[in-house]
């Protein structure tokens, strides 16, 4: 892999995008290496997975523009394909994934962002749909996640008008978990990985399946879903140990069977 790189520290996997000249912009190999990344991580089951940017500067400045210029309309809608895998590798995986925003989150940056579970921003990111201003529009899920995250009215202003808004505004809105000092969104994003990592590892991916449910389906058919991997966690080791533990007044051990 030439820009991306894994790390793996107790049970929680760091994806860092490391293209840092370009201030870490995803051209296609680097879509595919993330793609090829998570999809190797799901088979390895870390319990918590965080992307990042490499560098001070940037999570993500979006889509490689000078790459895009070079495109034809079916190696466009290609890549868009290419980026929609790979995205969905976040946000489809049953690993909650984090993604630590410790820069620019724009066009593409911010899509893959908003693909992760729970995003981290430094003071100094930077979230924002600039894509209009080139004449094109966000292509990598930006226009379907971001009205289901915020709402379809601070979506489309942001989509349309291409504004620029930093951390601050995005925790506002919600974009933004929460707002950190710049160069910890890092490690703020371990630190609730490992909160995540201590959990009973079934129940999160569970929980993380039925929360998705909820963005799909209508509430009868949700809770009817939240009931099947409720009772489905009854049939777990770690149900066993988790509630004994709390019985017997111990620390649970969770092994993830
Ligand atoms: N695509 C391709 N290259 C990019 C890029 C992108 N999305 N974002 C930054 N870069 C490159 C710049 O071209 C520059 O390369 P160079 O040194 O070879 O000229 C390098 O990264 C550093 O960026 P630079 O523009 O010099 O830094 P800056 O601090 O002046 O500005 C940004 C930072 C993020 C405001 C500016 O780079 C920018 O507007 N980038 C494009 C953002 C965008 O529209 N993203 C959505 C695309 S869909």
């Amino acid at each position: 892999m030439d820009f991306v790189k894994l790390e793996r520290e107790d049970g929680v996997a760091t994806v860092t995008i490391d293209r840092q000249d370009k201030l870490n912009a995803l051209n296609p190999q680097v879509v595919e290496e993330l793609g090829q990344v998570l999809l190797d991580l799901e088979g390895d089951s870390p319990r918590a997975v965080i992307v990042t940017g490499a560098g001070e500067r940037a999570f993500v400045a979006g889509v490689d523009i000078a790459a895009m210029r070079e495109m034809s309309p079916l190696e466009a809608k290609r890549f868009a394909e290419l980026g929609h895998a790979a995205t969905a590798l976040l946000d489809r995986s049953p690993i909650p994934t984090i993604a630590a925003v410790n820069g620019f989150a724009l066009g593409g940056g911010c899509e893959v962002a908003l693909a992760c579970d729970i995003r981290i921003a430094s003071e100094n990111a930077l979230f924002g749909f600039p894509e209009v201003s080139l004449g094109i529009l966000p292509g990598l899920g930006g226009t379907q996640r971001l009205p289901r995250l915020v709402g379809p009215g601070i979506a489309k202003e942001m989509i349309f008008s291409g504004r620029k808004i930093g951390a601050d505004e995005a925790r506002m809105i919600n974009l933004a978990n929460r707002v950190v000092p710049r160069g910890e969104a890092l490690n703020e994003a371990k630190k609730l990985a490992s909160e995540i990592a201590a959990n009973g590892p079934i129940s999160v991916r569970l929980a993380k399946a039925a929360a998705n449910r909820a963005l799909d389906t209508d509430l009868i058919s949700g809770l009817e879903y939240e009931a099947d991997q409720f009772a489905l966690c009854f049939s777990t080791e770690d149900a066993c140990e988790g509630m004994g533990a709390f019985v017997e007044k111990r620390k649970a051990r969770f092994e993830g069977r």
